[in-house]
């Protein structure tokens, strides 16, 4: 975002080296974004899926996963990439890169990347031909066959009601810029929140917070920014407690939101902004740890560093505590999670809408110290996972009933037209375990984009 990130748009396609020492609690995994780029080569067609054996199901998918992991697939070079001595020539423009190429709407690469309407995952109308592969980049049909809009999103597991509820930012609106040199934006519209009992098919639960049409001074006016909503239940108050990051156009005001309900699907009303601590806060997420203490975690001091903070017993304040967190490291886009006793974090770089390289982080205790851990992407080639595939991370869900295993979720910006932002499961990271449960079942192939890697480095 123009505003307020200093580091440059476009990436080189640098990758962080993974620290074997730190990564042998976690089996990551992260879809290759190789198959919408090889679209005919990964789409089984119906017949042959029926025919299929679970067997020959786990062959082929093992086999493309090799083919992967071997990175035999190469994004064609940019349009105008040319002889690099030319491009050296006085006065002559670099040719653009890949990242480049993807964020322009004019380019086939950024076709590759966004795939049409009629590819869409479509669990009510597609159910049981190749349509019932998810995988990253595909447009992903409500109950309604509508494109869910849900960026920038969590899930929130109900316990009491055995639903899923994945909230996120309804974009559904004009992309503009406020301002000549300011971020693409589309108006707030409110908060969105689907259903599902399978993490497949998503009910349109309709926005549970809305954006304000008149009143100007109002933090959820639309001229304003609602972004990352996440939303977890307090045990002890019996209520669903949405935290998000609320802005002004310029990004200048850089709070957090904290909004209230009786009930997962809303009405939540709409408590009250704040500069956590005092200070800044934009990208931003909850967290709730098992013993039921919920934290703030959010990028702060012009984005160069994290903070971290619990939350009072009602959830709806923080408290006077509070730990700075890789410090000058200039991170955003936090997801938390908790794995036998070690707590995970992967961040994006501050790039604003275009893709940049994630990294994963450690601690032992969730207040810090927190350890750099590298990239966590595998699979796919180096631009693939330079660039998290295409995305940006928004929330990692533990599995109910399937402890060690996790779904990564992450948004494909598409900041000319950021309703068309894809689904914010791009990519996956699963252990072996569920990955076994996956090709069991009829259709919670959910997470594995085909191509999904697992890996385990333990
Ligand atoms: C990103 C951030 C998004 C949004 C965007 C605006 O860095 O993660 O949530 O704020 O900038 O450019």
């Amino acid at each position: 975002m123009g505003m307020r990130s200093r580091h440059p748009k476009a990436l080189g396609f640098r990758c962080y080296p993974a620290s074997h020492r730190s990564l042998t609690l976690v089996l990551w995994s992260l879809a290759a974004l190789v198959v919408v780029v090889n679209f005919h080569l990964l789409i089984i067609h119906k017949e042959e899926a029926e025919s299929m054996s679970t067997h020959e199901i786990r062959r082929s998918i093992m086999r493309e996963l090799e083919v992967v992991e071997e990175e035999k697939f190469r994004l064609s070079p940019p349009r105008s990439r040319r002889n690099p001595r030319a491009v050296r020539r006085k006065g002559e423009k670099k040719p653009p890169t890949i990242v480049d190429e993807f964020l322009d709407q004019s380019s086939a690469v950024h076709d590759m990347f966004f795939p049409e309407l009629n590819t869409a995952v479509d669990p009510i109308n597609g159910g049981n031909d190749s349509m019932y592969f998810y995988y990253p980049g595909r447009i992903w049909l409500d109950t309604d066959g509508k494109p869910i809009q849900a960026h920038g999103g969590g899930v929130l597991y109900d316990k009491r009601t055995n639903t899923y509820f994945w909230y996120g930012e309804n974009k559904d609106g004009k992309t503009y810029k406020a301002h000549s040199k300011g971020a693409d934006r589309v108006d707030i519209i409110g908060v969105s929140c689907y259903s599902s009992k399978d993490l497949w098919t998503w009910k349109n639960e309709g926005l549970v917070l809305r954006g304000e049409e008149k009143n100007v001074t109002h933090d959820l006016h639309k001229s304003n920014v609602l972004e990352r909503p996440k939303v977890i239940y307090n045990d002890r108050t019996g209520k669903y407690v949405m935290w998000m990051h609320i802005d002004d156009a310029n990004y200048t005001k850089a709070s957090v939101g904290v909004a209230v309900s009786d009930s997962p699907t809303g009405p939540f009303t709409y408590l009250y902004s704040k500069r956590p601590h005092d200070c800044e806060s934009r990208d931003m997420t909850i967290f709730k740890d098992d013993d039921g203490k919920a934290y703030l975690i959010y990028s702060s001091e012009d984005n160069s560093e994290l903070h971290i903070g619990p939350l009072t017993d009602d959830y709806l304040d923080v408290t006077d505590v509070m730990r700075r967190l890789l410090i000058a490291q200039h991170r955003e886009a936090p997801a938390l999670f908790r794995h036998e006793g070690t707590y995970y974090m992967v961040t994006s770089g501050c790039t604003g809408w275009a893709p940049n390289t994630a990294l994963a982080h450690a601690a032992t205790s969730v207040m810090g110290p927190w350890e750099t851990l590298g990239n966590p992407c595998v699979g796919g080639n180096e631009v693939f996972r330079s660039t998290t595939f295409f995305s940006q991370s928004t929330f990692v869900l533990p599995v109910p009933g399937l402890p060690g295993s996790f779904i990564f979720m992450a948004d494909r910006w598409n900041p000319s037209d950021l309703i068309d932002s894809r689904s914010d499961v791009d990519a996956g990271f699963v252990n072996v375990q569920f990955f076994e449960f996956a090709l069991k079942s009829d259709k919670t192939l959910w997470p594995f984009g085909r191509g999904v890697v697992v890996i385990h480095s333990s």
